[in-house]
């Protein structure tokens, strides 16, 4: 199948498109470089340099490509610079999408993927965290991809646009190749890497009162190439309809576990500092996976903490200065 991914020179798409790219797919990436990396765009992938922004880019990319099936990665993804800046996250990211989803009907595509988070989930009445919860966007970041997922779910509807939406909780972990490399660099398991590489001076923990086991915050760490495997069996399945699933492990760790998991894996001593707790960072999060379980069969292969500190720590000794861009 030929498949547009926005994004694909980022930390999730550049590991779903080589993952494709295994599975005899043709790679489209689209991509403005704004985070990504030349260097994380697949060989065998075309590579188009363009802002989602850009209408006649976006229209010139699918009148010369028969595009069947869009994964929509590229987004603004800082949940705090969101809470400064509303409307970068509720106007740009999705106006930026918009612009995506009205070129994709211009040319027929009636399949898409988008990448949705966790962060719908604000104040969860239950965990783990299944499709049913309440929905409460934790900032305006979260409230842009509920204004995705609602806008596809209308696309569904009105016009035959089958969809599936994501909701990643954190993903963790590197393929051989491709590994995660932001700048800011704002996610744990990176920055832990980044101490024991000696490239920053200590570990910050936000907060240790938390009303978890050992007072930090609990996350559900999801190895970057078990996503790619859902993306492979959601994009298999949407001949059969629009669904949305929530992704993570099933399991929580704390802050700590991941801190003393990768001193154990790096042999470093990765010093630490607590400061106090972000504004809106709930003690838990856990995805309850089980609809994708139960539905397309994805399990994830790589559950184990240690073996997604690994596969990033492989991936950060062998690429210290990151894609070095
Ligand atoms: N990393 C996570 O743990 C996580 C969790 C939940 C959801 N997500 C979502 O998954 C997606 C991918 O996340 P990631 O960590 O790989 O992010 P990333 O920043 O590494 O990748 C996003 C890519 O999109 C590109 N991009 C951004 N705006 C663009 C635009 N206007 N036009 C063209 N390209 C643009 C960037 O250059 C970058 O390469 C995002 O939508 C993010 O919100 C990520």
């Amino acid at each position: 199948m030929q498949i547009l991914l926005t994004g694909g020179a980022g930390y999730i798409g550049s590991i779903v498109a080589e993952q494709l790219i295994e599975r005899s797919h043709e790679v489209t990436v689209l991509d403005n470089l704004f985070q990504g990396h030349k260097a994380a765009v697949h060989p065998q992938a075309r590579f188009v340099q363009a802002d989602l922004k850009d209408r006649a880019a976006l229209h010139k990319l699918f009148s010369e490509t028969s595009i069947e099936a869009v994964m929509h990665f590229a987004s603004y993804t800082l949940v705090g610079e969101s809470v400064e800046q509303p409307l970068k996250y509720i106007g740009d990211n999705v106006t930026n999408g918009i612009n995506l989803l009205q070129e994709a009907m211009t040319h027929g595509v009636r399949k898409f993927i988008l990448s949705s988070t966790a962060n719908l989930f604000e104040r969860p009445l239950k965990l783990p965290i299944d499709e049913e919860e309440q929905i409460i966007p934790g900032s305006p970041y979260g409230e842009g991809k509920y204004l995705l997922e609602r806008i596809l779910g209308w696309l569904d509807k009105t016009s035959g646009m089958r969809y599936a939406c994501l909701r990643y909780f954190n993903a963790a972990g590197a393929s051989q190749r491709y590994g995660e490399d932001h700048d800011p660099e704002t996610h744990l398991t990176p920055l832990v890497l980044k101490v024991a590489l000696g490239k920053l001076p200590e570990i910050r923990i936000f907060g240790s009162d938390y009303p978890t086991p050992d007072g930090t915050c609990v996350r559900d760490y999801i190895h970057v190439l078990d996503l790619a495997q859902a993306h492979i069996l959601a994009l298999e399945a949407l001949e059969r309809g629009s669904r949305t699933y929530n992704l993570g492990n099933g399991q929580g760790f704390s802050v700590r576990e991941v801190i003393e998991t990768a001193r154990q894996i790096t042999g470093k001593s990765i010093p630490e500092v607590v400061q106090d707790r972000r504004p809106g960072d709930p003690a838990i999060l856990i995805a309850s996976s089980e609809r994708i379980r139960a539905e397309l069969g994805w399990q994830p292969k790589f559950p184990r903490l240690d073996d997604i500190i690994q596969s990033a720590w492989d991936w950060h000794q062998r690429n210290p200065d990151g894609y070095s861009d």
